[in-house]
């Protein structure tokens, strides 16, 4: 069955799952296997640093380039990032500025069948996409990627000031559509500092967390009898869990857990205050009673990634990076290398690879190179960019001044101290 029926593409519904379909899609849905295979030749004057790194910077259509790439590093790449032609009407798409949704599909359909060979079984690939081709492109990588991999449609806070008045509503975001190869996928986990009162007992510092009397909604004896107990205070007296309004309530625990248990051996093992009831409440006579929080060590806490990016930087703070490293505007849609850090921030491995095939002027390589310079780590990159200018004049150079370090010439002054590594140019040879 077809719905809705556009001019040049319709979404498909059968009894598995929708798909997109599109003029032309049938001529490019295997057009990724018959491209001609050719092989990468190094231009040695515009590499730079260690050859050694693993880093490479392709200049070439990416559909080439990743078919040379294909046998040395098929199934071997954790994190892919790209950031292709949003098809806005903005220059920067070999093909054109403003091509029907149809077109952009048989652009980027083959470009996302190949990529998906290259991710290791626990790799994840993230798309930077706008509004104009973003429903369009979840509905291929559900086909390409499967729907079962989708990890997050994460909105980033790309314009702050809201973006430019174009409709009734400025939009200020862009998306980072996540995918993962397989169910393998491992990702790392985002650590944040504790914040809280700090106290130290006999093991040490701890901050205190949460309060263990459950409170709100099926906060009663009533609703978890088996979290109806007596814990003991430090002054050796019985604690009930006696709710704010003098009600019996439960703790957020049973009894057979391992903080119930240990408390029960040691009052210690929770953090203690002596709270009052609500004004006017009093329980057998009393106007207070012992409450116990969780006591919580180390200097930080693991949790998942939130997927509202806001503060990772701005579309403003891609192109001050670039004219600090050049001093004028070289480029006009770079990323911030903040940005692409907080994708590469999402593998767990020190020693990823991390690919891009939508290179522009070198952010995920500069990214890579920061990471790696901040914790020691041997991430490598593989770029790919098509326009020989801004391969060579603009990405090389920049990844070259990162690597050796630069004088800023624009924004804060001072000199920024190089990251070391390098990195290979390479050109596609004839077919
Ligand atoms: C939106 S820009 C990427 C900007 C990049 N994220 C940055 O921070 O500089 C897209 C880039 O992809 C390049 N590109 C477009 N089609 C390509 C293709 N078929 N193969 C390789 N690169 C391509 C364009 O020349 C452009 O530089």
């Amino acid at each position: 069955m077809f719905i809705g029926v556009a001019p040049l593409s319709r979404i498909c519904i059968n009894t598995t799952m929708p798909t997109l379909d599109w003029i032309g899609k049938a001529a490019v849905i295997d057009c990724h296997r018959g491209v001609p295979c050719r092989v990468l030749v190094e231009d040695k004057a515009l590499s730079a640093g260690d050859p050694q790194t693993g880093n490479l910077l392709v200049e070439g259509d990416n559909l080439e380039a990743l078919t040379a790439l294909l046998p040395a590093y098929a199934g071997k790449v954790k994190c892919i990032t790209i950031d292709p032609p949003y098809n806005t009407g903005f220059a920067g798409w070999a093909y054109s500025d403003k091509a029907s949704s149809a077109e952009w599909l048989c652009m980027i359909y083959p470009r996302l069948r190949l990529l998906r060979e290259f991710l290791r079984e626990d790799g994840f690939i993230a798309v930077s996409i706008d509004d104009h081709e973003l429903s369009h492109l979840d509905l291929v990588m559900q086909e390409i990627f499967g729907a079962e991999n989708r990890i997050a449609c994460a909105p980033w806070k790309a314009e702050p000031s809201g973006g430019k008045q174009k409709g009734f509503v400025r939009v200020g975001h862009e998306y980072l559509l996540l995918y993962a190869k397989g169910p393998a996928l491992t990702l790392a986990r985002e650590e944040k500092p504790v914040v809280g009162v700090s106290f130290a007992d006999r093991w040490g510092a701890y901050v205190k967390g949460r309060e263990y009397l459950k409170w709100g909604a099926h906060s009663e004896r009533n609703d978890r009898p088996d979290m109806w107990f007596a814990l003991t205070a430090p002054d050796g007296s019985e604690v009930w869990p006696i709710r704010n309004d003098g009600r019996q309530g439960r703790w957020r625990i049973g009894a057979q857990h391992m903080s119930a248990l240990k408390t029960l051996i040691d009052p210690d093992w929770m953090h203690w205050e002596m709270r009052p009831f609500a004004k006017g409440v009093t329980v057998d006579g009393m106007d207070k009673r012992w409450v116990p929080y969780e006591k919580v060590r180390g200097a930080s806490r693991t949790f998942g990634w939130g997927s509202w990016l806001d503060g990772v930087g701005t579309n403003a703070d891609g192109t001050a990076e670039l004219k600090a490293i050049f001093g004028s505007k070289v480029f006009d849609t770079p990323k911030p290398s903040s940005l692409i850090r907080w994708i590469i921030g999402l593998c767990p491995e020190k020693d990823a690879i991390v690919m891009d095939s939508f290179a522009g002027s070198g952010t995920t390589g500069h990214a890579v190179l920061d990471a790696n310079d901040a914790d020691g780590g041997r991430r490598a990159f593989i770029l790919v960019e098509t326009k020989a200018e801004i391969a060579s004049n603009v990405a090389a150079i920049r990844l070259r001044r990162v690597i050796n370090g630069y004088t800023r010439q624009s924004g804060k002054s001072g000199y920024v101290a190089g990251t070391g590594g390098g990195f290979r140019y390479c050109r596609l040879s004839p077919p």
